[in-house]
């Protein structure tokens, strides 16, 4: 898991005036809104007795810890220590991480990290957000299966026709092959994209509405945007596009959530709605029941206990990035961490421990770089 990215919490009508605890990265995190309406994240560790504020309540727009009553500020400030009685001086140690929040695509995404604003790398764009002629759904999922397992499914070329029988022909087709994955690379990502021989859509709705019975090339692209989140574009034909983004957040080693949002150009009238979530829902059941049983249960350290084909090169090209994220020191320590998850509490270090010294609770360890890339080995197939 890598810290200094902005992750999806949650939904933005789920974050209320009423605390949430939330997990991201392996820690607990809590966020309410306040008065305003502005939404506000701290870490979740109370710094005077380890209270867990999100079993708090929120009053006078702070964070109020169900243990001694400390108040925090969505800045992350003590304002109130009731047992100092009145016109308390409050030492600038009881400071609790806050990350920045940002509300976009009707979800709240936190940074968890401590680059400062000019540094960030950026939320993924959603182009056709708000855009005429365009319509979207959202859905969230939760799934005992890692962030990494998942992302590489989804920039997996190799896998559609055995595992969808939505868009592919279900490995029914012995002359069928993956076409070649050539990856372009943006800042904090790399994709693909190209023509597929594909089946007219099962469905009959949506086959109409593709304007295509017959088999024909159709585009589809797929890529990566920093660690955790992903774009699917699907044209079924010239004038139907699918557009979909994957907003993704571990919530530790071996848990991630997962908010779906599908951008349609096509059947955009609300009652359509439900038919496109459902399409969804049975292709992501289809990539969860493989993605359960995968072993190692985390992706492999190294590139060389798994072969990687031609139509891999996306997933090589997606851990390539992520050891260069280590290399800036972003990786988060998971076996030092779990070693002391007993005796210390750690925070994600947020922007402010650039500018404030002394903080109660220690960051969490992060992997030392080795500075090391690894190679890809990709098998020919000759
Ligand atoms: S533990 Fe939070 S106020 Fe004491
Ligand atoms: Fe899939």
């Amino acid at each position: 898991m890598y810290i200094n990215f902005w992750y999806p919490a949650e939904q933005s009508t789920h974050i209320t005036e009423q605390p949430l605890k939330l997990r991201m990265l392996g820690q607990d995190f809590v966020l309410w809104r306040d008065s305003e309406g502005v939404a506000h994240c701290l870490s979740n560790t109370c710094t005077h007795r380890g209270g867990s504020l999100g079993l708090g309540i929120v009053k006078d727009d702070c964070i109020q810890c169900p243990y001694h009553g400390w108040r925090f500020d969505g800045n992350g400030n003590c304002v109130a220590i009731p047992s100092l009685g009145p016109n308390p001086n409050i030492p600038g140690r009881t400071r609790i991480d806050a990350y920045p929040v940002e509300e976009r695509y009707g979800l709240v995404f936190c940074f968890l990290g401590d680059l400062p604003e000019g540094q960030r790398p950026p939320i993924m764009e959603i182009k056709e957000w708000g855009q005429d002629g365009w319509r979207h759904t959202t859905q969230a999922f939760e799934f005992n299966f890692s962030f990494q397992r998942s992302m590489e499914n989804g920039i997996d070329p190799a896998h559609n026709e055995f595992v969808h029988d939505t868009h592919g022909f279900k490995g029914q087709r012995e002359d069928y092959f993956t076409p070649e994955v050539i990856p372009e690379s943006t800042e904090w990502g790399t994709g693909f994209g190209g023509w597929l021989e594909a089946p007219p859509l099962p469905e009959e709705k949506m086959r109409e509405a593709s304007g295509r019975d017959v088999v024909a090339k159709m585009w589809a692209g797929t890529g990566h945007e920093g660690a955790a989140s992903l774009w699917t574009f699907i044209h079924p034909s010239e004038h139907m596009h699918i557009h979909q983004y994957a907003f993704e957040c571990p919530v530790d080693e071996h848990n991630v959530r997962i908010f779906l949002i599908n951008e349609r150009n096509f059947l955009i009238e609300p009652e359509h709605d439900q038919r496109m979530m459902d399409r969804n829902m049975y292709t992501i059941v289809q990539d969860r029941d493989v993605l359960l049983q995968l072993q190692p249960v985390e992706t492999p350290e190294t590139n060389d206990k798994e072969m990687f084909m031609p139509a891999d090169l996306c997933i090589g090209k997606y851990r390539e990035r992520l050891r260069e994220w280590e290399a800036r020191g972003w990786r988060i320590d998971t076996e030092t961490v779990k070693r002391n998850e007993k005796k210390v509490a750690y925070a994600i270090p947020s922007p402010a421990r650039r500018e404030h010294k002394g903080w109660v609770l220690d960051a969490i360890p992060l992997v030392e770089p080795d500075g090391e890339a690894a190679q890809l080995d990709i098998a020919s197939g000759a």
